[in-house]
C-alpha cells in the first residue's frame, strides 16, 4: 500500500515537492496531507497544491507514515515539541528539510530511536530541476534512505553524503548555488551590455548558454577539462577568454565563495 506522506508546513519548498510528487505520479493526492500555521488562505493553498491542508500538526502526524518538517528553521523546535508525544512508539519516518538543523539536534528533540533523515533541497525544485543532498540519522534504515532518495528524484537529482558534516558543503554548492549561478549569468550578460549589446538579448544568450553547457556537462563522457579544451581551441577566441579566467584565478575566487558559505552554514548549525 502507498505510504501516507505528511508535510508540516506547506510553503515554497514543501509546495515544490508536493507538486513534483503528484505530477510524476509518485503518489496520488489522496496520500498527501499538509499543514500551515494560519487558517487564512488554507482553501487557496489546498487548491493550488491539490492536496488536503489542515492546521493541526498532531492530526497530520497521526495520519502519516512519513512526516516532512518543512517550516522555517526557527519554527522547527516548537513543531517538534508539539508533535513529539504523537511519535512515541509509532515507528514513523521523519524528514527535515530545515537548513542548518543537525541530526543530533533533531534526534535529541524526538522520541528515542526515531528514524530521521536530513535533506537539503534547492529552489530549482520548483521547475523540476532541483538538487538535494541528504544524510540519514543513526536509526534511519537503508530502505528509508532509498525511499526518500526516490521521492526526491521526482523534483530533480539527489545524492547521499558520506558524513553529515558534508551537508554544509551541500548547502553552499547546491542550496545557495542558484544565487551564485544567477550572479555569474548576470555578470556575463552585463559584460555583453557594456560592450554594446541590449541587456535582455545578452541575458538570453547567457542563460541559454548556461542551460546548454550544464546539459552537456551532465551527459559528458569525457572530463570537464576535456570539455573546456574542446571549445577552447588553441589560438582561438575561447582560449583567450580562458587565459583571462586563469589570470584572474577564478578557481581561487570560487574556492573562497564556497568556503565562506560552508563556514556560515556550519555556524548556523551550531
Ligand atoms: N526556499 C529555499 O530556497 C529552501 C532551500 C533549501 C531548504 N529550505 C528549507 O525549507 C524550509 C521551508 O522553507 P520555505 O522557503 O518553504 O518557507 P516558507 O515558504 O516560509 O514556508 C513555511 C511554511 O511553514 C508553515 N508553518 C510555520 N509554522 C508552522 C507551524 N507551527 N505548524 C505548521 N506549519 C507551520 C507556514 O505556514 P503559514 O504560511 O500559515 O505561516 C508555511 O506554510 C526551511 O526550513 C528552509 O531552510 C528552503
Amino acid at each position: 500500500m502507498d505510504k501516507k506522506i505528511g508535510f508540516i508546513g506547506s510553503g515554497k519548498m514543501a509546495g515544490a515537492i508536493i507538486k513534483g510528487l503528484i505530477k510524476s505520479g509518485f503518489t496520488s493526492p489522496e496520500n498527501i496531507i499538509a499543514t500551515q500555521k494560519e487558517a487564512e488562505g488554507i482553501e487557496k493553498k489546498s487548491k493550488e497544491l491539490g492536496v488536503k491542508i489542515i492546521i493541526d500538526n498532531t492530526k497530520l502526524v497521526e495520519q502519516s507514515d512519513v512526516v516532512f518538517i518543512a517550516t522555517k528553521p526557527n519554527q522547527v523546535m516548537d513543531v517538534l515539541s508539539q508533535v513529539k508525544p504523537f511519535l512515541e512508539n509509532k515507528n514513523k519516518l521523519l524528514v527535515s528539510i530545515a537548513a542548518g538543523i543537525t541530526l543530533k539536534k533533531l534526534e535529541n528533540n524526538l522520541p528515542e530511536k526515531t528514524r530521521i533523515i536530513r535533506v537539503m533541497p534547492n529552489t530549482p525544485a520548483l521547475v523540476g530541476e532541483g538538487m538535494s543532498g541528504m544524510a540519514g540519522g543513526q536509526y534511519a534504515q537503508k530502505e528509508d534512505i532509498e525511499y526518500i532518495k526516490n521521492l526526491l528524484s521526482v523534483i530533480g537529482k539527489c545524492i547521499v553524503v558520506d558524513k553529515e558534516e558534508q551537508m554544509d558543503i551541500v548547502t553552499a554548492i547546491s542550496g545557495s548555488g542558484p544565487a551564485f549561478y544567477y550572479k555569474v549569468i548576470n555578470d556575463i550578460a552585463r559584460a555583453g551590455e557594456k560592450l554594446g549589446m541590449e541587456y535582455e538579448k545578452a541575458l538570453l544568450l547567457s542563460i541559454q548558454t548556461a542551460i546548454g553547457s550544464a546539459k552537456m556537462a551532465l551527459q559528458r563522457e569525457i572530463s570537464m577539462e576535456q570539455l573546456i579544451a574542446n571549445v577552447a581551441t588553441k589560438g582561438g577566441c575561447t582560449a583567450v577568454g580562458i587565459e583571462s579566467m586563469l589570470e584572474q584565478n577564478t578557481e581561487k575566487i570560487f574556492l573562497e565563495v564556497i568556503k565562506s558559505t560552508t563556514q556560515k552554514a556550519h555556524e548556523l548549525g551550531n
